[in-house]
């Protein structure tokens, strides 16, 4: 691999031992990926140092927050002081609500675990961001900007709406980036890599949020790791249908990157998108829409629901209005969790929302989600979700069935304790 003089530099020690370990942790991984150099990265989204009780009780005796960097994030020999951040770091989303983990049903060892990590990496200049969408809570990278991201609905999102440049990255590869501003150039780093391979013709209206994420499962399900370009009877999607879309493409494919005709910034025209490629054409059609959406709801059986689930990726400002607006003056009679950012609940407060879902029963929380946390409420047996994302992951973690619909059909099953959902 080629490396330029600081990162020889910095490899040999002359940042400390640290940085030493992160810059050659980069350099074996991206032998490993065939890439031929490393690219200087601004904007890195990870989990540095995120600790379980059974991390923390793993790494204690070798030094605590300090070991779980170096050891567990680091794969070093040595546990070694950690250095601040050298580039701008946010910290993803969790296992734990700092305020709802009782709730959540997690121990409390769980929640002091996360909070001693939380505090560890704030000291080192770490954002604690705590979402998987960092682009709805102040991090949002430029068109072209490299980036070193985790989480596969936010990888998705950066690089098909934003135009910025990044791989699924991992633990290691964000921790070590934290440090030294390097990742590996390879995949969608690079330009002639973020051409489509498949075009995919919509036949059928998509309008709704509802209609977006079944669009985006179908995406992922044709192209797989593959990068669509799509054109036709699409509505101009805002940021709540493009989050859902990305994250069931994400889901039910591989997909990190995808065009939309005239809408997202590498696609002035399917010819742009295309680039030097040749690509079969696929059609979405009312059929295809069906199919999907008896996929989604093929282990529901049960009609009686009984728990609610909003908010993967978690929720938009746009998204608690909605759900305020149909809460308002009902009340739940199955448990509602509805999961967002702390920057979102933060505004959701001060317009006054959380008040209307709670006064409904409802309860918000952050930094995590039911397929994250591994949480659903005790004798949980039939959920019901607005996500295609966490429909295709909840039912199989958790052994539990699954109804997937809108939000509108999710809230009136959370005040009925019925699924009356409809196909399209
Ligand atoms: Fe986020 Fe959980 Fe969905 S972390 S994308 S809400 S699976």
């Amino acid at each position: 691999m080629r490396l330029t003089d600081a990162e020889r530099a910095l490899l040999d020690g002359s940042g400390g031992v640290a940085r030493a370990r992160a810059m050659q942790l980069l350099v074996d991984y991206g032998r490993i990926l065939g890439a031929e150099r490393l690219v200087e990265t601004t904007n890195v989204a990870g989990v540095p140092g995120q600790a379980t009780p059974f991390l923390r009780a793993h790494f204690e005796p070798e030094g605590g927050q300090a070991a779980i960097f170096s050891r567990f994030d680091l794969d070093s020999d040595v546990v070694f002081d950690v250095p601040m951040a050298g580039v701008r770091t946010a910290c993803l989303q969790s296992g734990v609500d700092p305020l709802g983990w009782r709730e959540l049903g997690k121990p409390e060892a769980a929640f002091i675990a996360s909070r001693d990590a939380e505090d560890y990496a704030r000291e080192h200049g770490v954002e604690m961001l705590r979402t998987c969408t960092p682009y709805l809570a102040g991090n949002v990278p430029g068109f072209g900007e490299h980036c070193a991201w985790m989480e596969s609905s936010a990888v998705i999102y950066a690089n098909s709406v934003l135009g910025a440049r990044t791989n699924t990255e991992g633990r290691h590869s964000t921790s070590a980036a934290m440090l030294v501003g390097r990742i590996s150039y390879w995949g969608l780093h690079v330009p002639e890599n973020r051409f489509a391979g498949m075009h995919l013709r919509v036949d059928v209206p998509v309008e709704s949020v509802f209609d977006w994420g079944m669009l985006g499962y179908f995406v992922g399900d044709v192209v797989g790791e593959g990068i669509p370009v799509l054109d036709g009877a699409m509505g101009v999607p805002d940021v709540v249908r493009l989050k859902h879309f990305g994250a069931a493409a994400a889901s039910s494919g591989g997909v990190e990157l995808y065009h939309l005709v005239g809408m997202t910034p590498e696609a002035p025209s399917l010819a742009a998108a295309l680039g030097p490629n040749r690509a079969e054409t696929v059609v979405y059609d009312a059929a295809a829409r069906r199919r999907v959406w008896a996929r989604l709801n093929a282990n529901g059986q049960s009609e009686d629901v009984d728990f609610v689930m909003l908010g993967c990726p978690h929720a938009a400002i746009e998204q608690m209005r909605e759900v305020a607006g149909l809460l308002d003056g009902r009340r739940v009679v199955v448990p509602l969790w509805v999961f967002t950012s702390r920057a979102v609940r933060h505004e959701a407060a001060a317009e006054g929302l959380l008040e209307v879902i709670r006064a409904a029963g409802g309860v918000v929380l952050t930094d995590t989600c039911s397929a994250i946390g591994n949480a659903v409420p005790p004798g949980t047996r039939v959920v019901a979700l607005d996500s295609a994302k966490q429909a295709h992951y909840l039912p199989a973690m958790m052994g539990i069935e699954a109804w997937f619909g809108t939000t509108a059909e999710c809230i009136d099953a959370a005040v009925t304790g019925r699924w009356r959902g409809v196909a399209p």
